[in-house]
């Protein structure tokens, strides 16, 4: 099918209409259930890419009956503003939800959910399969998983499959992540676990491969040759909001670098897979994962930056210190920003410097992958200051404006050579319109239809916590005693800046 203005030819093919299945949602009554989950079928509905025969069974502790989980859900969808939703459709999807309370450690509940299942599967024909989606504390996820072992809940047999979600964090560090795998994949085989990282849901993260291998101009400039350094920016300007005691525990490093920043940077590292099929692709991610230089502890203090916001003032408003915020320790030591540089010890990258920084509090909201090709030689413009000749830079934006854009040197028009840096700029919404995704559409999707190629192996999830585990290891032993060491609303400690000023180089300003 061909559609799309005069801008813009699309060629898109048929999308595959899901396979029949229910959806059980552990942690139903939470917040990710609210603001992605139930948006994003509603999305998949609209789009026609959800099977008929579909329904949701939502579980936890909250007491209701399925009539009070349809009424929370509907005045939900009001309140997240998504503009009108169509009430036909809304109605379909609506009279597809189911509700059971319970406690996920108590055996009956499984009896209770298997009784339900079985109901609501004869009902609405899904056909034995079941997708159930842990969006639960994750202290709970083995023992949830062990449950469904011995309800016999996760068997697949007579053709129908079980597929299991699991949000993030997945583990604390690799220890407990080699234990969290070894444990599911007692009850699970690999090809059952789902791993999410919603990150590769963003439709921008996903160009990152259709731009590269789709257009033939960039790969041959995409190594060492050319490329000076990569800068990858994930920057909010939030704070930590009500998520204080799970952050509190866990920290920049853990929250963003080795899952949504380890995405960034493999996508924008791997080798050309040798197919889009699942395996193929992560194969080439978990390479580079496992090529990352070693940090030895003495590096540790050269090469990495953590800070920890105080009170100041982001956009208009005066915000407290992360100290002050609801379920912080008033002493914590945990990290709110880190900044590092790292090395990937293969032919293409070597001596290629990666910098990467996330942080809280930061002056706006901005994920953005930015390449820095080397300097053109100079010797033509002997005449022109050199600090007036930048070289060529190109920014993959993956939100909120997403885009690209390059930017190169031309001439200000006149009678003097004087050089001037432009911008060329692609904006999705300029081409493509916009089109409401919470993030989590193609991610439930794939699942449904068994495509794992966006979710992570467990081969991936483990390389990416060795990468860090010797930066949180001497972190923990050296806790930084000078936090609070940057306001809320700059860009994060002075150090973050040193690391890059020590090499030549300096950070981008980015904007939103
Ligand atoms: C989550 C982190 O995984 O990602 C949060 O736990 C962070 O701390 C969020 O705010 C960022 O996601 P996004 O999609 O807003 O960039």
């Amino acid at each position: 099918m061909v559609f799309g203005d005069e801008k813009s030819k699309v060629i898109e093919p048929l999308g595959r209409i899901s396979n029949p299945c229910i959806m059980v949602i552990f942690g139903a009554s939470g917040d990710l259930a609210k603001r992605k989950l139930i948006p994003a079928l509603y999305n998949l509905a609209r789009e026609r890419l959800l099977s008929r025969e579909f329904a949701v069974v939502g579980f936890a502790r909250r007491k209701m009956s399925h009539e009070e989980f349809r009424e929370k859900i509907s005045q939900d969808m009001k309140e997240l503003g998504m503009g009108e939703l169509d009430p036909d459709l809304w109605n379909w999807l609506v009279q597809r939800l189911y509700y059971l309370p319970g406690d996920v450690q108590d055996p009956n509940a499984y009896q209770q959910l298997q009784n339900l299942l079985t109901d609501v599967d004869k009902k609405h024909g899904t056909q034995g399969n079941y997708l159930y989606y842990l969006a639960t504390d994750p202290e709970f996820f083995s023992r949830i998983i062990r449950q469904f072992g011995s309800a016999g809940l996760v068997r697949e047999e007579n053709g129908h499959w079980r597929r299991v979600i699991i949000e993030k964090p997945f583990g604390r560090d690799l220890d407990s992540a080699r234990a969290l795998n070894q444990e599911i994949r007692e009850v699970l085989n690999e090809s059952q676990i789902y791993r999410i990282d919603h990150y590769l849901g963003k439709e921008t993260v996903q160009n990152i491969l259709v731009f590269r291998f789709a257009n033939g101009i960039f790969e041959p400039i995409w190594n060492r040759r050319y490329i000076d350094h990569v800068q990858i920016t994930v920057a909010e300007s939030i704070g930590v909001g009500q998520r204080g005691g799970y952050y509190d525990n866990a920290g920049a490093l853990r929250d963003m670098v080795p899952n949504h920043i380890f995405q960034l940077l493999t996508l924008t590292a791997m080798e050309p897979p040798i197919s889009f099929e699942a395996n193929a692709v992560r194969d080439e991610q978990v390479k580079i994962l496992r090529a990352i230089q070693y940090i030895s502890p003495e590096e540790v203090l050269r090469y990495t930056v953590r800070g920890q916001y105080g009170e100041g003032i982001v956009g208009e408003q005066r915000t407290p210190a992360y100290r002050s915020e609801q379920n912080v320790s008033p002493n914590s030591y945990t990290e709110t920003f880190v900044a590092l540089k790292l090395y990937i010890d293969n032919w293409r990258w070597a001596n290629v410097p990666f910098y990467l920084r996330t942080g809280k509090r930061l002056p706006c909201r901005v994920t953005e992958i930015a390449i820095q090709f080397k300097s053109a030689p100079f010797v033509l413009f002997r005449k022109t200051a050199v600090e007036h000749l930048k070289p060529n830079l190109l920014v993959l934006y993956i939100q909120p404006n997403e885009g690209i854009s390059l930017n190169f040197g031309a001439k200000i028009p006149g009678p003097i050579v004087r050089m001037g840096a432009v911008d060329m700029e692609f904006r999705y919404a300029d081409y493509f319109g916009s089109t409401p995704s919470t993030g989590h559409e193609r991610l439930l999707y794939d699942c449904m239809l068994g495509d794992a190629t966006l979710f992570q192996r467990a081969d991936m999830v483990e390389a990416g916590w060795s990468v860090v585990s010797t930066i949180q290891d001497v972190w923990k032993a050296l806790p930084y005693r000078k936090f609070p060491n940057y306001a809320a609303g700059t860009w994060g400690p002075q150090e973050a800046d040193d690391l890059m000023a020590r090499d030549g180089r300096e950070w981008r300003k980015c904007t939103s």
